[in-house]
């Protein structure tokens, strides 16, 4: 088969984002328009706002990502859009360019679930990597045989502001399928670390900035403990059948626990003093940020991350064995965290697990994840029709 050029489009939250890919397996441009200024003086995202930016970067941003690709609209085979999960106005922008383009240009149009395109910026690698060397010499296109060192069943980790979920995937011919067997009760862990960092006024997005600040505290200063969640999930729709194998999450309790630690150990002064530093600065760094803060923040910032790894990589592995999974995956915003990449590097080496993340800029949104999704269901001419909408609390299966 011929390369196969497709556009992808992702609007869900707060990025405005184009790419093209070749064949599923090749990122031929990859622009993402984040919006974090706009959103930066709420401390999260403003869905109103989010909708409008999309709005404004939409046009200029598709038409980068085909300059980038050196391609043009005509050239394109399909284009793949984010139908969903997401926030309903943010997803309606890029869903009704995306369809509108698609009509115009007569070419087929494929709706994404973000979560498995979050799945799917780990695959992506994979089979990009699945390409070399023959390849180069042969002129070889993608086929259909893509990760065959993957090895079944797969277990994957979304962990995002949005979601925390992990699926069982399954391979057949071109066709993924999805089993929910595990998700958040309450935040997501993205959201967590989005929280904290507002409650400790270090900025937003709070991943990031954790991230960095956690290597200059003490990790094992502050206890955080986790509960094991073994009772079902009360909400019905969320109930899969055997509720005993399930892996659940809960990250509100966390958050708390750390406004707990900062009311009992006199952190207050210290957060207002920070609030009134940054203040002054028009677009605070990194190093301001740690400038501003004292030494019990910072042993508080690396507990506080140190818990949430060790609840996340424990939880994933248990999972993993109870289902006997060969290979993981750890995906979304989230994957993009330092502690988190050695930590399941170390603890799943030392089960013999093999485990695969995306480089860090697929980590986070991006439309190249969505494109690369697309590209079995173009394979199985799995079409979207007039009829396709925004679903906001879209499953994935
Ligand atoms: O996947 P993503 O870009 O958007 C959603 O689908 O939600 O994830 C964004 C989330 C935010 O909560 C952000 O704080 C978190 O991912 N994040 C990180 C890191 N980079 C981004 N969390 C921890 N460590 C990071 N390095
Ligand atoms: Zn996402």
């Amino acid at each position: 088969m011929d390369d196969v050029f497709i556009l992808g489009i992702e609007s869900s939250c707060d990025e405005t984002a184009a790419a093209v890919v070749r064949s599923g397996g090749e990122v031929v441009s990859n622009v993402v328009y984040s919006q974090i200024a706009t959103h930066q003086p709420y401390g999260g995202v403003v869905p109103e706002l989010a909708s409008r930016e999309h709005l404004r970067a939409i046009v200029p941003v598709v038409r980068k990502a085909l300059e980038d690709a050196h391609q043009t609209y005509e050239s394109l085979d399909a284009l793949a859009v984010t139908k969903g999960p997401g926030l309903a106005g943010a997803l309606l922008v890029g869903l009704s360019y995306a369809k509108a383009l698609a009509f115009a240009l007569e070419k087929p149009l494929i709706g994404v679930n973000h979560l498995e395109g979050h799945i799917h910026a780990v695959l992506l690698e994979e089979r990009r990597n699945d390409k070399h060397p023959n390849s180069r010499k042969t002129g070889a296109s993608w086929g259909p045989r893509y990760n065959r060192q993957l090895q079944f069943p797969v277990l994957a980790l979304v962990v995002s502001g949005g979601h925390t979920h992990l699926f069982l995937a399954e391979r057949q011919a071109d066709a993924w399928t999805y089993h929910d067997v595990g998700h958040t009760r309450d935040d997501a862990a993205g959201e967590a670390f989005d929280k904290v960092a507002k409650l400790l006024e270090l900025g937003y997005p709070g991943g990031p900035l954790i991230d960095f600040l956690s290597t200059h505290g003490d990790p094992r200063a502050v206890k955080f403990p986790f509960a094991q969640i073994k009772h079902p999930d009360r909400n019905p729709q969320n109930r899969h059948g055997k509720d005993e194998l399930r892996t659940d999450f809960s990250y509100s309790g966390i958050k708390t626990a750390v406004l707990r630690y900062v009311e009992t150990h006199d952190l207050r002064t210290s957060i207002a003093q920070r609030r009134r530093v940054l203040a002054h600065l028009a677009s605070p760094s990194p190093h301001d940020v740690l400038a501003a803060c004292d030494p019990p923040t910072l042993d508080l910032v690396a507990s506080f991350q140190r818990a949430m790894v060790n609840d996340l990589v424990s939880k994933t592995l248990a999972a993993a064995r109870e289902h006997d999974a060969a290979t993981v995956l750890v995906t979304g915003g989230v994957a993009a965290n330092s502690e988190l990449r050695t930590a399941f590097q170390s603890a799943a080496a030392e089960e013999g697990l093999p485990v695969h993340f995306p480089s860090r800029k697929l980590s986070t949104d991006n439309a190249a994840m969505i494109a690369a999704a697309a590209y079995p269901r173009f394979l199985a001419g799995e079409f979207a029709d007039s009829e396709l909408s925004a679903d906001a609390g879209l499953k994935l299966r």
